[in-house]
């Protein structure tokens, strides 16, 4: 199944529970606005493409619930819906894409409530098929930097489950495999969630890929060994001047410059943003108790009192990447994203 799509049976947001991977393989419905909130913040979904539609879908959904009775009205409430959403992740630019997109077209086409939510869904619904496409392409376009025999080290989880489906570090991967290009990939655990050893390891197991997990601290070693030839990472948000991604990209992004490895960073354009500079950019500050305890286990992880800084994000320079791939192509040093955006 998806990662993400629209229930027609009861109008609601079903997903993939990835708190539960990979111990279980379990969906759940969000029947409102604030189900949904709930499960982005806790991260049941996660990852910049998936959370685009998880806006567009978030705004469907309410227009469906409002109750109001005119054009106008629905919009309100909609804004509201959306405010809300936009709240509960501030740094991947493609939930708040998501949300003004969906928003944009049901305020100019939506000439009253019905219309508007079948505008709406309909809207979100095709989103969901574009973004597959979209990692399709972006694969395709990737796949041409690996080489047979590659071994690539990715962070966090930019895969299918970061995604609608396919994924877009991931989805590189999977287009040159599919190609019958023999990759190993090195995942790094990405602490302190562990999008990497848990969900990014179970992808790529399901789908036969060779992957092996390491703590985030072993990769300058493994660099340094001429273990790892290849770096790909996905991202939160592009700015002219920095890639936002999972923390721990930056010093990714050092090591393999000082080893000489390309590091690249898949994306979609709807992830670009040309408009914020890095003052605009607000970078999420987790729970101190992702750290204090490790998982659901109650034994202190950090002594009680002690501070703890958990930032979920970091940013790359762009003077640290060696392309960008995105469904337009892959585009090199120097990056400009106007360019990209143009194609
Ligand atoms: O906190 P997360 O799990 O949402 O962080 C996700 C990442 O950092 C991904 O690398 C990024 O969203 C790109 S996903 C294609």
């Amino acid at each position: 199944m998806r990662t993400i799509e629209w229930d027609n049976s009861d109008s609601s947001i079903k997903m993939i529970d990835q708190t539960l991977l990979p111990g279980e393989l379990k969906t759940i419905k969000c029947k409102n606005v604030a189900e949904l909130c709930e499960a982005i913040q806790s991260l049941r979904i996660r990852g910049a493409p998936a959370l685009g539609i998880c806006g567009a879908f978030g705004i469907a959904l309410s227009a469906r619930l409002s109750s109001a009775k005119n054009a106008e009205d629905m919009i309100k409430d909609m804004k509201a819906a959306g405010d809300a959403i936009k709240k509960t992740r501030p740094t991947a630019i493609n939930l708040a894409w998501g949300v003004d997109s969906v928003l944009q077209i049901a305020e100019e086409e939506g000439v009253d409530p019905q219309l508007i939510r079948n505008i709406s869904l309909e809207v979100a619904k095709s989103m969901a098929d574009e973004d597959v496409a979209i990692n399709k392409k972006i694969g395709k376009n990737g796949a041409k930097l690996l080489r047979d025999g590659d071994v690539v080290l990715t962070h966090c989880n930019a895969g299918r489950m970061a995604c609608v489906d396919w994924g877009t570090a991931l989805g590189v991967i999977r287009s040159a495999v599919a190609e019958k290009k023999k990759i190993t990939v090195i995942a790094c655990e990405t602490r302190p969630l562990n999008q990497g050893s848990r969900i990014t390891a179970w992808e790529l197991q399901q789908d036969k890929i060779p992957v092996q997990v390491i703590p985030d601290s072993a990769a300058g070693f493994l660099m340094s060994e001429g273990v790892i030839n290849k770096v790909i990472v996905g991202a939160d948000r592009v700015t002219q001047e920095f890639v936002y991604n999972k923390i721990g990209t930056y010093s990714l992004s050092v090591l393999a410059k000082e080893h000489n490895i390309p590091f690249y960073v898949a994306a979609p354009v709807s992830t670009l943003d040309p408009e914020s500079w890095d003052e605009n950019v607000q970078i999420e500050k987790r729970s101190e108790d992702e750290l204090r305890y490790i998982g659901s286990c109650k034994d202190l992880n950090v002594p009680v009192g002690v501070p703890i800084l958990n930032l979920a994000f970091d940013k790359t320079p762009m003077e640290n990447v060696s392309a960008i791939i995105t469904e337009n192509g892959a585009f090199y040093p120097p990056i400009l994203i106007d360019e990209i955006i143009l194609g």
